[in-house]
């Protein structure tokens, strides 16, 4: 369905879990919550079939970290089976995705989005807190094997820290048929400190000059490519080339909370109805219609609490 700026609102991201196994610099969180406030797969199923009927044919699950859940596979079986949703993806760190991938196929996922901010073991255990980047290797590998599809990495440049290392994370996208998507650094903390670490993608577009535009529809990203890459490097750019007037997306919170824009910390709470169908699909079409038009992570740190949302 259409929101009140005649977007189609098509996507629903759904974070599982507010806990990760990570502890990302530009993430804004030091303490892993627990597990209590979660929804259960049969919670999430209600909510997720009520957003299907308003229109929601992709879903995405994000955390925290979706794969601390051990119930992650039938959370996943659940989604695939409601009318209407067609595209069922993750995100994911890719700590556990080598033990899990098989699984997660199986369990009707079809794509799946790994981050990745650097291929050198230093760095990557200084953006992270842990000493798990082959761990994460081996999970594209088995991804890959497992037939996810399409396979995509993300990226958060941060200058000074793992900048320098945006050359090699290309070469994996000219060495396997998988997207390496760099994303612009979006506020994270209250000390102001992001631009000076923001790297635009204009700017790796300047650094990396062989990169040519690939013709591409698909969501938020530019998409480039070199002759000989099996996959293309995307550029995701909030915060220099604003993409809300084709935003398409809510998001599900892992407490039952729906939040329209990652710019606004409005939420609205949806677990007084969740044994209430036909309640819970109209308020599921009040939200949406209700999305603002925008974010304005240029006048303040409205993205705060990205590792809640799950980006
Ligand atoms: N800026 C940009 N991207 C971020 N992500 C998490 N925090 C930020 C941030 N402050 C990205 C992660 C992950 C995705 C879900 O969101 O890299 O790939």
């Amino acid at each position: 369905m259409k929101d009140n700026f005649g977007r189609d609102i098509t996507y629903l991201r759904v974070s599982v879990t507010k806990r990760c196994n990570l502890n990302c610099v530009y993430c804004g969180k030091t303490v892993c919550e627990k597990k209590e406030s979660e929804l259960s797969p049969e919670e999430i199923e209600k909510l997720v079939s009520a957003f299907a009927k308003c229109g929601i044919t992709k879903v995405r699950l994000t955390g925290g970290e979706p794969l601390v859940r051990n119930d992650i596979c039938d959370i996943l079986g659940r989604i695939r089976r409601i009318d209407g949703i067609r595209t069922l993806a993750l995100t994911t760190n890719g700590v556990h995705l080598s033990r899990y991938a098989k699984d997660l196929k199986q369990a009707g996922l079809d794509s799946v989005n790994i981050s990745l901010d650097s291929t050198d073991g230093s760095t990557y255990r200084h953006m992270t807190g842990a000493d798990v980047l082959k761990k994460v290797l081996e999970g594209i590998e088995e991804a890959q094997r497992a037939g996810l599809s399409p396979i995509k990495i993300n990226a958060v440049l941060m200058k000074g820290i793992n900048s320098d290392g945006a050359g090699d994370l290309i070469e994996l996208a000219r060495e396997n048929e998988i997207d390496v998507r760099f994303i612009e650094l979006m506020p994270f903390s209250d000390e102001g400190e992001n631009a000076s670490l923001l790297v635009t993608g204009d700017e790796i577009l300047r650094r990396y000059p062989f990169l040519e535009p690939v013709v591409s529809e698909e969501g938020f990203a530019r998409y480039y490519a070199s002759a000989g890459f099996r996959g293309r490097v995307g550029l995701i750019e909030p915060i220099s080339h604003k993409f809300c007037s084709s935003c398409n997306r809510v998001r599900l919170l892992s407490d039952g909370k729906v939040r329209p824009c990652l710019g606004y910390e409005t939420v609205y709470d949806l677990m007084p109805f969740i044994d209430d169908e036909s309640r819970l699909i109209r308020e599921a079409r009040e939200i949406i219609l209700r999305k603002p038009a925008g974010h304005s992570f240029e006048n303040k740190n409205a993205a705060h609490g990205l590792n809640r949302t799950g980006g």
